[in-house]
């Protein structure tokens, strides 16, 4: 076991203090946020020389350790890992808030077996130390396996308390930021409660008068009325719960559901839902799919919704064209890409309402009738299934959505989480 008196005495070398620094200027990368952690404990593991590093952060809703990030052949496995406070050696360092090394794990009473069970990995030495922020701890770094005759020494005792200091900054930055992003998104909302409250006056209005007018004619058992009554009535709460779906979409952010599927059922059931749409405003809609492209993985659900709105929108936009018409396109533009195009000949778009629609704020040219939730809704989605959508459009002419996603033929979880 670790006698933790020759700590404080060693004095650190020109090499690790190249350590240190190379580590600050990590976390001075204009690096995405995500990315950032991944690459300080990637740092780490390569100049420990250790097999594997991880992070295990305290979640306090359930009182527990779990696996955040790491690295080595059993990260993935790894990240389904939930510990109990008081277990293993992470759950000895977290509890007395002290780093601590063992190079004989099989001696070590406080070390636990469990998680190499799970993993199917054997673990021969170990260091962990504490992540502090203002003097709390959030959670624990390790190092596993070190690559070195004798195992760990004080030196890495030294380094990995020095690199404990900045994952437990990059941590607080990734949660920092994310929640950022969740303030500033519902923040949007709230600046634009105003218009979507006139949005849900209009659709209420409509609603009471419709409901107005079914009581009077069930009153008289007027069937007639009731059915003709009734459908208005039906669109007038799907556009309330869509609105309802689409601000709770907007204000968090959502991994996609994978589920393998075929793009063109996706499409063939929005033209279901439009059918009757179509049939009244004398709108074409017309077809043109890649058959080559197979199922492949997406959230259908939220694909569904994204093709709902833009399909939406090219009916909103055809309103006073004549001979309007609706295409809706599948392509692979390479081996890796299925592409979604949705084409109309309405009243297309100036550039100025383009870049108003891109800067993300709400935006809608349809009064009352918009909430202009539609577009950054499905930006996100798609910004989420990692793809991109692009528009083309010319007044008068009509306008071209292109929502352009990775395809995949094997399930995407499965494939990160190798199974
Ligand atoms: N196919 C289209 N043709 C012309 N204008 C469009 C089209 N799609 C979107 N727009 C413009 O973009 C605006 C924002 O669309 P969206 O975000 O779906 O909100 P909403 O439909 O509630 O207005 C619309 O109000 C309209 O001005
Ligand atoms: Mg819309």
């Amino acid at each position: 076991m670790t006698d933790f008196s020759n700590h404080k005495r060693y004095i650190m070398q020109p090499d690790d203090l190249n350590i240190i620094v190379e580590m600050c200027k990590l976390m001075n990368t204009a690096m995405h946020y995500e990315m950032l952690l991944q690459t300080i404990i990637d740092y780490c593991t390569r100049v420990m020389q250790v097999e594997g590093a991880s992070v295990l952060l305290y979640d306090d809703k359930q009182d527990k350790l779990i696996f955040h990030a790491a690295t080595g052949s059993k990260s993935e496995t790894l990240k389904k890992v939930i510990l109990n406070t008081d277990e293993g050696i992470a759950g000895w360092v977290f509890k007395h808030k002290e780093s601590m090394y063992s190079n004989d794990l099989e001696h070590d009473a406080r070390f636990s077996a469990r998680v190499d069970k799970f993993t199917r990995f054997r673990t021969h030495s170990l260091m962990a130390t504490p992540l502090l922020l203002e003097n709390s701890v959030i959670g624990v770094f390790e190092l596993v396996n070190k690559n070195a005759p004798g195992g760990f020494t004080e030196r890495d005792l030294m380094l990995c308390e020095g690199m404990a200091a900045h994952v437990a900054l990059a941590v607080e930055r990734v949660h920092l930021i994310s929640e950022n992003i969740s303030v500033s998104r519902l923040a949007a909302i709230g600046e634009t409660v105003a218009g979507l409250a006139h949005y849900i006056k209009n659709i209420l209005t409509g609603l009471e008068g419709g409901a107005h007018l079914i009581r009077a004619a069930l009153k008289e058992k007027d069937h007639a009325t009731v059915e003709k009554v009734w459908p208005m009535a039906e669109r007038n709460i799907d556009r309330i719960s869509m609105l309802a779906l689409d601000m709770l979409e907007f204000s968090k952010k959502r991994e996609p559901y994978y589920t393998r599927q075929s793009v063109a059922s996706v499409l063939n059931d929005i033209i279901q839902l439009f059918e009757a749409r179509a049939k009244t405003n004398n709108v074409k809609i017309e077809t043109d799919y890649d058959t080559s492209i197979p199922d492949c993985y997406f959230d259908s659900q939220r694909m569904h919704r994204c093709l709902l709105d833009l399909v939406g929108n090219s009916f909103d936009a055809c309103k006073k064209i004549s001979n309007p018409s609706i295409r809706l396109k599948t392509r692979r533009p390479d081996a890796h890409t299925v592409s979604i195009e949705v084409v109309d000949n309405g009243s297309g778009m100036t550039q100025e309402i383009i870049d108003k629609i891109l800067m993300s704020k709400f935006f809608s040219t349809k009064g009352s009738q918009g909430t202009g939730l539609g577009i950054p809704v499905v930006r996100k989605i798609i910004q989420e299934h990692n793809g991109t959508l692009e528009i083309h459009s010319e007044p008068g002419k009509g306008s071209t959505f292109i929502i352009s996603i990775p395809l995949y033929i094997d399930n995407p979880y499965k494939r990160l989480n190798n199974q």
